[in-house]
């Protein structure tokens, strides 16, 4: 029996119809005509029993990708699966069919599945955890919403996404505070020189400290001891978990930062449109609501009021039931063996030099950056379709002229080694 959330967001949306039809009418009533939508079609799944290939061949069949594609820039955006591109259609078709009960089916299943499945993942209370539009907009409410006085003092780091950078830029523009970007080396070969540079920023005003988990090029911050650092001096930690979360297993409270914000619609593999922001319990009293002040026990006051997209949030449900059937550490497994597949073939063209992390500590198992000799990278991203169907993404930051590589579980062997013997005609 099939037990994605896919199929109880179904049930719950026909709750009316179900008890006319039964659970055997269910997918013909939501979706008369449409058997390629229909859950029950889905193909009972081996469990990757080790990262390699052939364990991964059932779940690579869940995703719909134009035959002849190779996708390797999930770090852009990820590929959904077949179910979850399926929940969105549901949602918007209940919309469709009957607008206020399907609004309200729609919030409940919100409100009780997807926020509390998504704060288990992350290991914190559903209170904490709202749904936004994407991790830049997340950013925006940890930065704007932070209570800080003129003359106050935020750090950031010189490998931020603009996402991460902008928001307190315009705070200094705005309300008088100071930002120190401090430089972070890429390649990222430990973790010390980076606590000791973002201690040696901070000053009697610091406030608050700004960094990624991951960032662009895939370097893997100390989040923890960042956040224990900057907690026992009193300083605010928002995290950028946009090139993290849905890679590997993250637990907030362990890693004890205050704010954590990230995309669902990259490593997640959630609808385009999807973002997350954490504050923890304790910490809530260091924010403002942005808006007016609804907040109550169970709605965090950071949360964008309105109407909004229901039937996104809702599927990202199902992209959390599809994670965790598979297993969040089998996935982590999966991309680092192809990662380090990736970088050992790499390393057989002499013209490349990677620079990415050499350790897993210091490099996440998702993206590989590197240059090539003789190569643009900007150049290389559509040279690559042109060749071979297959897309890259480049890195033209940090200093770097660099291609960036981002493979996530649904790729394989094989299309790395394509792309290998592309690299090797350039
Ligand atoms: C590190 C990092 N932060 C933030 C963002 C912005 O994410 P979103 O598109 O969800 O706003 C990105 C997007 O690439 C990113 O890589």
């Amino acid at each position: 029996m099939i037990d994605y959330r896919h199929l109880e967001l179904r049930i719950l949306l026909s709750r009316r119809n179900f008890l006319t039809v039964g659970a055997a009418g269910i997918a013909s009533t939501l979706l008369p005509g449409c058997s390629s939508h229909d859950p029950e079609g889905m193909t009972e799944w081996a469990f990757p029993a080790s990262p390699t290939d052939d364990t991964w061949s059932d779940i690579r069949r869940e995703f719909i990708t134009t035959p002849g594609m190779t996708y390797m820039n999930n770090a852009s955006l990820g590929m959904p699966p077949r179910v979850v591109a399926e929940a969105v259609w549901d949602g918007y078709r209940a919309l469709s069919e009957d607008p206020i009960r399907a609004k309200h089916d729609l919030s409940d299943a919100i409100r009780e599945e997807v926020l509390p499945d998504l704060a288990a993942f992350l290991g914190v209370d559903p209170s904490e955890v709202i749904l936004t539009r994407n991790a830049t907009e997340s950013l925006h409410l940890a930065a704007t919403g932070l209570k800080l006085r003129k003359g106050d003092h935020v750090i950031v780091t010189t490998q931020e996404h603009p996402a991460g950078r902008q928001p307190w830029r315009y705070r200094e523009a705005k309300h008088g505070i100071s930002v120190s970007e401090v430089f972070v080396p890429s390649p990222l070969e430990d973790h010390d020189s980076v606590v000791a540079s973002i201690k040696g920023a901070i000053t009697s005003q610091t406030r608050a400290i700004a960094f990624c988990h991951v960032t662009r090029g895939g370097h893997l911050y100390p989040v923890k001891e960042l956040s224990t650092m900057a907690r026992e001096k009193g300083i605010a930690t928002i995290v950028d978990g946009a090139q993290a979360l849905g890679m590997f297993p993250i637990d907030l409270y362990s890693l004890g930062c205050d704010a954590y914000a990230a995309s669902l619609h990259k490593w997640l593999l959630a609808p385009m449109g999807g973002g997350m922001l954490y504050i923890r319990k304790g910490a809530r009293e260091n924010w403002a609501s942005n808006y007016s002040d609804v907040s109550t026990k169970d709605h965090p006051n950071y949360d964008p009021p309105g109407t909004s997209d229901l039937p996104l949030k809702a599927a990202v449900g199902t992209a959390l039931s599809f994670v965790n059937r598979i297993g969040i550490d089998a996935i982590e497994a999966r991309t680092r063996f192809l990662s380090n597949y990736l970088k050992t073939r790499l390393t057989e063209i002499s013209r490349i030099q990677i620079l990415s992390g050499s350790t897993a500590s210091t490099s996440a198992p998702g993206s590989t950056i590197f240059e090539m000799e003789g190569v643009d990278a900007l150049e290389s991203v559509p040279a690559m379709v042109d060749a071979a169907n297959i897309h890259i993404d480049e890195h033209q930051r940090d200093g770097h002229n660099a291609i960036r590589i981002s493979t996530h579980y649904y790729n394989s062997t094989d299309d790395i080694d394509r792309l290998i013997s592309i690299l090797q005609s350039w």
